[in-house]
């Protein structure tokens, strides 16, 4: 008996001791390591979440693993929870998984165990219907475990993939995230980094020196302005790891836990929805600028207007709001920005989106102004026709309630893109300021009345004859609406109110698609 109790005796100091020892690791490893990750501006592991998460409904999974690898001094040097901690939480009082790699071991780089654990979170999150945030903070692979890593990420790659569409996932780069590492982030639904701390590369400046002679650095190469205003690859760009956080509990306020949620809803007291202010915004001049933002601000629920993608292909507008309480997505075109016209980022950008508000049951409202797409040759060979098909693609697939207002112009094939009801759209409204025509009332002219112009003694007065003529009959809404492709044209003053009416009575919205595999979205 005496033997037994000093065995578990031994038991429980050998504990104590393995506690003591890792405690550093569990605290992020260790003080100077800390000190090392502060000075560059950013947060631990453990500190991060501290700031992602409700106060105190953080509970840790794994928190004793350990690498298995004994190559290359791995022997030696061992830290509890082996350079990610994982768990799950809450944010607003909302289930979350959570892991956040933690640079003060071994660089956060992923080895066989860091892998698994991360794994194992996302098979919790989409066995629980929950969402996955990802705080990505590592030097890559682990180099001494070799092609143990690699499988590791493969592991991950392929977890992402298939909660994809089920679970909404969210990745924060808060540091380096080189490599093929790159590829869980790219996979997952919206991306965020820090500016001047975070980085993400397939191959890194020395690499792209030595093969292309170009001399850039981290920053540049892969920094957050750069993937937020040239590549597109990141969703949302804060200037400190704060705000990121911040941002990322906002976005999450919009989401469903999953497919099979609905947003949260927020009360909402009716009141005095006419908005007199959206009267005044679209200029007389259909060829001077607005901001379409002007125009969702005033639609929505006041302050509600989260925008993503806020700096890349700004000739589209995409982002989440609250209408009547109400989470819905929004893609407005943006005349303030190359006229609003659609090139090949901005019809991926949207396409992206509604996809992504289609997956998760979030209704869209298109606001439409698109004079059509980008001509020249940079968008065509480049493939503007497989891009642009893409929005076609995403918006006609689309099951969700989904509604249009043409503000302004609705040209070609644009108009057929932009959520027309012939791709499914439940309702399209107008104001009558709307366009809707094949094209420009110039352009028109100069095309079916050429041979008359030309012949003319005075063709400059026949062309705006004839400009006039082609306005008259097609710059308004109002032909569209006989037909019934408008379903109503409304004042600007009541378009809010017509939304939420509109959106309430496709509440109950049931659309299905024909039975298939998958579609061959033109990828
Ligand atoms: C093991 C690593 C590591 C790695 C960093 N460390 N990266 N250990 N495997 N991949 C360790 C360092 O040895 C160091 O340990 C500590 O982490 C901090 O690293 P530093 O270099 O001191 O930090 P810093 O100067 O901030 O530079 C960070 C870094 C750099 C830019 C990430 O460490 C780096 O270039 N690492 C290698 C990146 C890389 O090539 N990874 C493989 C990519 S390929 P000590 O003990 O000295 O403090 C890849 C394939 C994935 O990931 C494939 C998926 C399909």
């Amino acid at each position: 008996m005496s033997e037994r109790k000093s065995q578990s005796e031994k038991l429980q100091e050998k504990f104590n001791e393995l506690h003591k020892k890792n405690e550093e690791a569990l605290l992020g490893g260790g003080a100077r390591r800390t000190e090392q990750q502060h000075a560059k501006g950013k947060l631990t592991a453990r500190e991060r979440l501290h700031l992602l998460l409700d106060p105190g409904s953080f509970e840790e999974l794994g928190k004793f693993v350990m690498h298995r690898s004994r190559d290359f001094g791995l022997d030696k040097e061992h830290y509890l929870g082996d350079g990610v901690v994982t768990g799950y939480g809450t944010i607003n009082g909302r289930l979350v998984y959570v892991f956040s790699q933690d640079f003060t071991v071994f660089g956060g780089s992923l080895s066989e165990t860091h892998a698994e654990k991360i794994v194992k979170i996302i098979d919790l999150a989409m066995k629980n219907g929950a969402p996955v945030i990802g705080l990505n903070d590592s030097g890559g692979a682990r180099i001494q475990e070799g092609v143990v890593s690699l499988g590791g990420y493969a592991d991950i790659f392929y977890r992402n993939v298939m909660a994809s569409g089920v679970v909404p996932q969210i990745s924060a780069v808060m540091g380096p995230c080189a490599g093929g590492a790159v590829y869980s982030p790219a996979i997952t639904d919206f991306i965020f980094m820090v500016e001047n701390t975070s980085f993400m590369f397939v191959t890194g400046p020395n690499v792209v020196k030595t093969v292309t002679h170009e001399n850039v650095t981290a920053e540049e190469l892969g920094g957050a302005l750069t993937h937020s205003t040239r590549s597109g690859v990141t969703h949302f760009a804060s200037t400190n790891e704060a705000e990121c956080i911040r941002e990322i509990r906002h976005l999450m306020s919009y989401l469903p836990q999953s497919c099979e949620d609905e947003a949260p809803r927020l009360p909402y007291e009716p009141g005095n929805e006419q908005r007199p202010s959206l009267n005044e915004v679209v200029p007389a001049n259909p060829n001077q600028p607005y901001d379409m933002r002007d125009i969702i601000q005033q639609v929505v629920d006041e302050g509600t207007f989260l925008e993503a993608h806020k700096n890349f292909a700004e000739n589209i507008v995409v982002g989440f709001a609250r209408l009547a309480g109400r989470s819905i997505g929004i893609v407005g075109n943006q005349p303030a920005a190359l006229a609003g016209v659609l090139d090949i980022d901005a019809s991926v950008k949207g396409a992206r989106f509604v996809r992504f508000c289609d997956s998760f049951n979030i209704p869209l409202l298109v606001l439409e102004d698109v004079p059509g797409f980008l001509p020249g040759t940079d968008q065509e060979w480049n493939a503007i026709i497989t891009n642009g098909a893409k929005l076609l693609y995403a918006f006609s697939e689309a099951t969700v309630p989904r509604v249009t207002v043409i503000t302004r112009k609705a040209y070609g094939g644009a108009y057929d893109v932009m959520n027309s009801k012939h791709i499914g759209a439940d309702l399209n409204y107008a104001w009558p300021t709307a366009e809707i025509a094949v094209m420009g009332a110039k352009g028109a002219a100069e095309i079916i009345f050429r041979k008359e112009i030309s012949e003319a003694t005075n063709p400059e007065e026949k062309l705006n004859e004839k400009v006039d003529e082609y306005t008259r009959k097609f710059a308004h809404p109002y032909r569209a609406a006989h037909r019934g492709y408008i379903d109503e044209v409304i004042y600007p003053d009541q378009t809010r109110e017509k939304l939420i009416r509109a959106f309430a009575m496709l509440e109950n919205k049931v659309a299905t698609l024909p039975k298939k595999k998958h579609g061959n979205i033109p990828l």
